[in-house]
This record gives structure tokens, sequence and C-alpha cells, in this order.
């Protein structure tokens, strides 16, 4: 019998399997147990995820995955590689429309209002949930064009965001949007000086940072991160790291992240996915990394795989 047989037909006896042995590369008899995917929490998800589906072409790469995520929070995503986290990420600002062969079911509410149904103002919508991305990825631009260049590409440097400084001319508000930026992503103090140097001359931590203050200069509610620190040293990490705490006094925070401990540290919540694009388990971090409910989750956050 092939060990895909078996599988199939321990599912089939729908016996509880949670004690089941699981082998090095997290294969598994293991059945999912709906209990391990149901979080509360108070007050309105930010966003709610209902049965998203994700394929591209005739490759199923996210199954059927539900989850609330709390706002002003840290929701760390984990799981090996290609199990789609990056994939449910994009889907959650509907970065996926851009890639031809990907094609979304289910519904992701933000706010309570469909972000795939038909209307959606797409530019809109990725203001309101920003991403920044695992290799930084500043234009070729002064740091100062690098934080303006989305409200000035929106034409929000008059308008929106800056409505609340009002009486200012054109330049003076740029500077302010670009201070304000800059400072929230820990930044300012380093670069205030040289804001008219090209953004390319700086580190790749500070390049993050700038990539994260020009995802916050339109003013977004979500911050969507995929692996924000894997490229940058340790002490530019824990620099990512501590502004992504503070970020999330004001901010609704998701991020993919391949390090254990950075989980741990950050997140308030943590969900995990596991090969074949099934999320397996979500609840606060410190329940899945002190005692989770899922054997496999269990032996990947201990290293036994992944
Ligand atoms: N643009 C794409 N075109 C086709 N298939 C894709 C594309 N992006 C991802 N996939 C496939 O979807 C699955 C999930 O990929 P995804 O990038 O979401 O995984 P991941 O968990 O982010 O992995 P990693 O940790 O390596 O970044 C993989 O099998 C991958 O090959
Ligand atoms: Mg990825």
């Amino acid at each position: 019998m092939s060990d895909s047989q078996a599988t199939h037909e321990t599912e089939s006896t729908g016996i509880e399997t949670s004690t089941s042995s699981t082998t090095t590369a997290g294969e598994t008899d293991e059945r999912i147990d709906d209990s391990w995917l149901e979080y509360e929490f108070e007050g309105e998800p930010k966003l709610s995820v209902q049965n998203l589906d994700v394929y591209y072409g005739d490759e199923h790469a996210l199954k059927d995955v539900s989850m609330d995520i709390p706002e002003q929070s840290v929701t760390a995503l984990i799981g090996p590689s290609g199990c789609g986290k990056s994939t449910f990420l994009r889907s959650l600002n509907r970065m996926n429309d851009r890639i031809k062969s990907a094609r979304v079911e289910g519904t992701v509410e933000l706010d309570g209002r469909d972000i795939y149904q038909d209307g959606t103002n797409l530019v809109e919508l990725r203001k309101r949930v920003g991403m920044v991305f695992q290799s930084p990825n500043p234009f070729p631009k002064s740091i100062k064009d690098n934080v303006s260049y989305g409200p000035r590409k929106h034409g929000d440097i008059n308008t929106g965001l800056l409505a609340s400084l009002l009486g200012k001319d054109e330049s003076d508000k740029e500077a302010e949007l670009v201070e304000r930026s800059l400072t929230q992503a820990a930044l300012w103090d380093e670069v205030s000086d040289r804001l008219d140097d090209n953004a390319l001359g700086l580190s790749g931590g500070q390049q993050q940072r700038l990539c994260i203050a020009r995802a916050l200069a339109t003013d977004p509610e979500v911050l969507l991160m995929d692996e924000p620190a894997s490229a940058l040293d340790p002490i530019a990490t824990s620099k990512i790291e501590d502004l992504i705490e503070e970020l999330a006094e004001e901010y609704t925070v998701v991020v993919v992240t391949h390090n254990m401990q950075q989980a741990a540290r950050i997140s308030d919540q943590t969900a995990v996915f596991l090969t074949g694009g099934e999320l397996v388990e979500y609840d606060d971090t410190e329940k899945i990394f002190e005692s989770p409910e899922s054997q496999r989750v269990e032996d990947y956050i201990t290293g036994k795989f992944g």
C-alpha cells in the first residue's frame, strides 16, 4: 500500500489522530480539529478571511483558509517554505491579482466589507492595506522622494492625510509628511541631514525602514510584511522587530517570518500554515509556542521539520 492510500484510509475511519506520528517531512495522518482554528478576541476583526482558496493554474496553493485578524496587534504567519504564507498575505490586499495564473475564491473582509467584491478600488485598498517585502526595494530616488512618492502619486499631498496640516504650502506639507513617516519608521535620526541623498546609498536595514516609511506615508490601516527582516543583520533585525511592536499600537500588522524566536517575541497571535496550503492552528502566540494542539505544529516549532 502506498503512503497516500494509507493516509486516505485513516482519514475515512474518522478516528481522532492528534497523537499520530509525524515524519521528518511533516507528512502525517493528523486531522485538523476545527477547535484549533478558533481564536477568540475582543472587538470586531479588522480582517476576516472566510473559506479562502488560492490556485496558481492547477496548483491549489491555499486550501479553505478561514481566520479573523484583530486590529492594532501583530499577527505572525509561520510555516515551512511553500506552504502559502506569501500567497495568503498577498490575498489580503489583492496583490495576487497581479499574478496572471492566480485565482482566488472565498471572501476577505476589511472592516466588514469584502475586498473581492466587484467595484473595489484597488488603489484605495492598497493604500489602506500597505505592504513591505522581503528585500528592501527603494526607488532610485532621494530618501525624501521615496517617502512622498505614494501621497504624490495619489494626489494626497493636498488632501486627505494632509488636510490636518492646513495652512501650509505644499513643500511644508511634504516636509512634515516625510519627517512624520521617517520618525514612525525609526529612521529619522539617521537620515534627517541627508534627505536629498539617493536612497540606494542607505544600508540594507535603513532601506527596509525607508520602505516601511514609504508604506506609512499613505496612512494605511493594515501593514502586511513578508519576512521584513530576513535579509538583515541581527542589529537591523532587532530595530525592525522593535518597530513592528510599536507600529501595532496604531496599525494592524500581519507579518510572515521564518524565525520562530521572532514570531514568539513580537506577535500577539500566530497562525501556523503547513505543507499543502492548510492553516493548521491559530491562537495566542504563547499558546502556540508553549502548548500547541497539533503534533505537526509542535514538531515544526521545535525544529523537527521545515
Ligand atoms: N507566482 C506564482 N506562480 C505560480 N505558483 C506560485 C506563485 N507564487 C507561489 N506559487 C506556489 O504556491 C505555493 C505557495 O507559495 P508561497 O510563495 O505562498 O509560499 P511561502 O509559504 O511564502 O514560501 P516561502 O517561505 O518559501 O516564502 C508554492 O507551491 C509556490 O510554488
Ligand atoms: Mg513567502
